[in-house]
């Protein structure tokens, strides 16, 4: 490592050439172009709002490499504190992790590693008992102790003529324009953030893509989007419904859809299906408990088109982390946690009873669990039984059976945010 120097960039509106330099390495690394203008002044906005921490690795030059060489990051790593709903309606703080890349020609040198372990290092000193992140690959953070600990299920629901409702929902349903969306998407994901286990708060470019005023992927305002509110019967918002119809292709894509009820699910769906002149809708954030599936007259005009990881979570303090979670089970368990990179190593009992639980020391444990594993346990994603027949959690199998019945929560995590 001392061929690199490793740098936190100060952040400021407006951006700073330090900060371009680190943005422009993080679109080299994710294969983007390099941004227009308003793209970095949008982001500097975004990451000074976010409070994130922009932390960078960059080459100590060769003799003959132009200075500019050291002034490029060869790594990045961005991190930031934002609440996660652990169950029990509880919103607990997490260290969240985005814009990992190194650049091709420093890769597996270790500069990843060592960016996460002084990330974890540090958040754990500053009192977070949970880290999470997205995933561009499937392989990269297991062994840094991530587990995937909410999904994300893509569907298409054929609006023609089979469509029909088991069960017509009141429409109290009412169009706003994109721009002026923003304060009442901020209040329905509140309720929703409150409300739904494996909710993410959203970082601050929601409130620019939502509402059309900027679009990342496409480094570009996004004029198609159109805006749909649910009312519930007391005149508050629970639902907004965001997309845009392709007018080519006869279709709609959802690009944003969040309740607080199922009442307002259910009367954005039926909106969305009397849309005319479209064939389907598509959408990649259903719920896994949602209502839709079941309000069809005919199930199969809703198609699973994928299911994916969405969020990877590690454990960094393991009685911090579950003494937060509410417990939907009462039991008991003693396990062991594996973690090579210390952060939950250690041998704990866990004792749940009337939502909370009461982690102490023990001695010795039936069980021997991957940091991984506690992970996907976490939100009531993965069932422990599951775990241990992917040979992520070691025992006999009723001490196994005792630990799912333990993690085991009356509804699936959901998430509704990217970072
Ligand atoms: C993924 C990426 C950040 C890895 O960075 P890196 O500096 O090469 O990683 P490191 O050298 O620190 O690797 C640490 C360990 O992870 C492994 N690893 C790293 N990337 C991996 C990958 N994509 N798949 C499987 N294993 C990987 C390494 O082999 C190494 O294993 P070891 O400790 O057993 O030797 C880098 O390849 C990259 O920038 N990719 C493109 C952008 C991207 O996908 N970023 C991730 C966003 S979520």
């Amino acid at each position: 490592m001392s061929d690199f120097i490793f740098r936190t960039v100060p952040t400021s509106v407006p951006v700073t050439p330090e900060m371009r330099a680190w943005q422009d390495a993080v679109r080299l690394g994710f294969g983007m172009s390099d941004g227009p203008d308003e793209a970095y002044d949008h982001w500097a906005v975004d990451v000074v709002a976010d409070g994130y921490r922009l932390d960078a690795a960059y080459a100590t030059p060769p003799a003959l490499a132009p200075v500019a060489e050291l002034e490029q990051p060869v790594a990045t790593f961005a991190s930031g504190a934002k609440t996660v709903n652990v169950g029990g309606g509880r919103l607990e703080p997490a260290l969240f992790i985005s814009e990992v890349t190194v650049r091709t020609t420093h890769r597996r040198r270790g500069l990843l590693k060592r960016l996460m372990l002084d990330a974890l290092t540090r958040a754990k000193a500053d009192g977070l008992a949970l880290a999470t992140l997205t995933a561009s690959e499937g392989a990269i953070y297991g062994r840094f102790g991530f587990g995937i600990s909410t999904e994300h299920r893509s569907v298409r629901l054929d609006t023609g003529p089979r469509l029909a409702w088991s069960r017509e929902v009141e429409p109290r349903v009412v169009l706003t324009p994109a721009a002026d969306s923003q304060a009442v998407r901020e209040e329905v994901f509140a309720r929703f953030h409150a409300r739904t286990r494996g909710s993410h708060e959203r970082p601050h470019f929601y409130a620019k893509s939502k509402t059309g005023v900027w679009e990342y992927d496409t480094d570009s305002a996004h004029r198609e989007l159109r805006v749909a509110v649910h009312w519930d019967a007391d005149g508050a918002p629970d639902g907004v419904l965001t997309y845009a119809v392709n007018e080519s292709e006869q279709s709609v894509r959802v690009w944003d859809f969040v309740t607080a009820g199922a009442e307002a699910e259910l009367a954005l769906w039926q909106y969305l299906g009397s849309i005319d002149l479209v064939t389907g809708v598509v959408f990649r954030h259903l719920g896994p408990d949602s209502p839709l599936r079941w309000a069809l007259a005919d199930p199969r005009v809703l198609t699973t088109t994928g299911v994916e990881d969405y969020t990877w979570t590690r454990l960094l303090d393991v009685p911090g982390a579950l003494q937060a979670r509410g417990w939907d089970a009462d039991g008991e368990a003693r396990l062991e946690v594996i973690d090579p990179l210390g952060f939950a190593a250690g041998t704990w009992r866990v004792a749940a009873s009337a939502g909370r639980a009461e982690v102490t020391r023990s001695t010795d444990a039936p069980l021997r669990v991957e940091a991984r594993a506690l992970g996907s346990l976490y939100f009531g994603l993965a069932d422990a039984r599951a775990l241990a027949q992917a040979g992520q959690i070691h025992g006999p199998d009723d001490e196994v059976a005792r630990l799912a019945a333990l993690f085991r929560t009356d509804t699936a995590p959901y998430n509704l945010a990217a970072f």
